[in-house]
C-alpha cells in the first residue's frame, strides 16, 4: 500500500515537471510575439524615387526574416528604396516619405506581434497602400491576418497573405501583383 501510495507521488511529481516544461514552452513563443524589439534598420537602394517601408517582428527561427528579406528584393527589383526594421515606438519613420507600407508577424498560438499592433493604431495610414502578411504554419487559418488588415482598415488600400516557412516565392508573386496592379 505504501509503495502504491509512492507510486502515484512520482506520477504526479512527473505530470507536473511536464506541465510546466510545456508551459514555458510556450509562454517562450508567446513572449516572441509581445517583446518590442531595438530597431535594427537595413536598407536596400532602388533605381527610382519608390519607398518602401517594411516593418515586422522576428520569429524564433528566422523564418519571418526570411520570408521579409525576400519581400523587400522583389520590391527593390521593382525600383523600390526599402526601408526595413522592427516594429518599436522608439521608431520614428514619417509614413508620408513612403509610397508603400508593408507590416508581417509569425503566428504563435493564434497571436500576432503586439509592437506591430500598437505601430499599425497609432501611424496616420489614412491616404496609404499598405500590405500586411503573416506567417504561420495553418494556411486554412487567417484570423491574425484579418486581424492585421482590419488595424490597417483606414489605409486608401489594403492587401494581405498568409505564408508558411519556404514560401518566399509566393510571397515575390504577391508582391509583384499587388504592386504591377
Ligand atoms: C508554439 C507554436 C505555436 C504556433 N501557433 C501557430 C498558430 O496559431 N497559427 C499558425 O498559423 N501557425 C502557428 N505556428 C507555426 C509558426 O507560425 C510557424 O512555424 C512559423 O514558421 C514560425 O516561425 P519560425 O519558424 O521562425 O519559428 C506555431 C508554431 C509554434 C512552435
Amino acid at each position: 500500500m505504501k509503495r502504491m501510495g509512492k507510486v502515484i507521488l512520482i506520477i504526479l511529481g512527473v505530470l507536473i515537471v511536464l506541465f510546466i516544461a510545456a508551459m514555458l514552452f510556450f509562454k517562450s513563443y508567446l513572449n516572441l510575439n509581445i517583446k518590442e524589439l531595438s530597431p535594427n534598420e537595413k536598407m536596400l537602394n532602388g533605381n527610382t524615387d519608390k519607398k518602401a517601408l517594411v516593418l515586422y517582428q522576428k520569429s524564433k527561427h528566422d523564418t519571418a526574416t526570411n520570408i521579409t528579406m525576400a519581400l523587400a528584393e522583389e520590391l527593390n527589383q521593382n525600383g523600390y528604396t526599402v526601408v526595413i526594421n522592427h516594429p518599436s515606438s522608439e521608431l520614428n519613420y514619417n509614413v508620408d516619405d513612403y509610397d508603400l507600407l508593408v507590416f508581417g508577424s509569425a503566428v504563435y498560438m493564434g497571436t500576432i506581434s503586439g509592437p506591430l499592433q500598437k505601430y499599425m493604431n497609432n501611424a496616420p495610414l489614412e491616404g496609404k497602400d499598405v500590405i500586411v502578411y503573416s506567417v504561420g504554419g495553418s494556411l486554412d487559418e487567417k484570423q491574425e491576418l484579418e486581424l492585421l488588415k482590419g488595424k490597417a482598415s483606414r489605409a486608401k488600400s489594403v492587401k494581405g497573405i498568409k505564408v508558411s516557412k519556404g514560401q518566399e516565392e509566393v510571397i515575390k508573386s504577391f508582391i509583384e501583383k499587388c504592386i504591377n496592379k
